[in-house]
């Protein structure tokens, strides 16, 4: 709790810089917390659904959807571990080379067995390198993606659109739901948090834009790894 008076002397009161340090630290002690209890279950989902996976008996249709439940097991891992420590995601010196082309279909792929509305894709396809770390890149994804079919409602559409420049791939996710803020909220966090982390990665969110399909359009804007600024003489093959 806050002590702001009641007799005590002034250079003995907690400054708001310690309060606000003091409150990071539970927090962080929390999620470090959270993230210790969490491992052992995650690991027995993984090795129940890999046992049954390779069993001889299990029909073909079974075994993929054991697989997709490993793969989302190995996500959930990776967001926790990214939450976690989310330094690993900010330092400059551990960011990596990252395809935004796989982490889109990655989580069209997941909502495609959670949502029962018209998710399509346009723009570039194939490689996107750009700069970030997988992890963090999915959960900012998965945020707005989580706003646009909320937004979108069940029978709704959703497109996603990559596109890049010689130094940006500018991944584009518009909705046929009502437009920018016309949803009710929810907690408030998803697009705060990804504006930090993609701010940490050297990109940008930019909301607000004029959506095609009438309702929300929301821009993840990435920086271009050096490998695609090496190809970003060649055509861009737009579908
Ligand atoms: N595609 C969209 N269409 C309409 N409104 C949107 C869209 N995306 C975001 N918003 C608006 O922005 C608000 C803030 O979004 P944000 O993701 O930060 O929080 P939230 O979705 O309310 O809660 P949380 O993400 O923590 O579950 C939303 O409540 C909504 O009003
Ligand atoms: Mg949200």
């Amino acid at each position: 709790m806050l002590v702001t008076g009641g007799g005590m002397a002034h250079g003995m009161r907690p400054r708001c810089d310690d309060v606000a340090d003091e409150a990071d630290q539970r927090v962080e002690q929390t999620l470090k917390v959270l993230a210790h209890e969490i491992r052992q279950p995650l690991a027995a989902i993984f090795a129940l659904a890999e046992a049954a996976r390779t069993r001889p008996d299990v029909p073909a249709e079974v075994q993929s959807q054991l697989a997709r439940i490993i793969e989302q097991t190995q996500e959930l891992t990776e967001v926790t571990r990214s939450v976690v420590d989310p330094q690993a995601c900010a330092d400059p010196q551990r960011l990596g080379e990252v395809d935004a082309d796989e982490v889109v279909e990655s989580v069209l792929d997941a909502f495609a067995l959670t949502w029962t509305g018209t998710l399509d894709r346009s723009g570039h396809c194939g490689e996107l390198p750009v700069v970030g770390h997988r992890a963090a890149l999915r959960r900012c994804l998965v945020n707005v993606l989580d706003n646009a079919v909320r937004a979108a409602g069940p029978a709704g559409r959703v497109v996603v659109t990559t596109r890049r420049t010689p130094a940006t791939v500018k991944v584009l996710v518009e909705d046929d739901g009502p437009g920018f803020g016309k949803v009710p909220g929810r907690t408030g966090l998803g697009l705060e948090i990804t504006r930090q982390v993609l701010a940490d990665m050297g990109g940008e969110l930019v909301v607000g834009l004029p959506g095609r399909g009438g309702g929300g359009s929301v821009a993840l804007v990435l920086r271009a790894a050096a490998a695609e600024l090496r190809r970003a003489d060649r055509p861009v093959r737009v579908v």
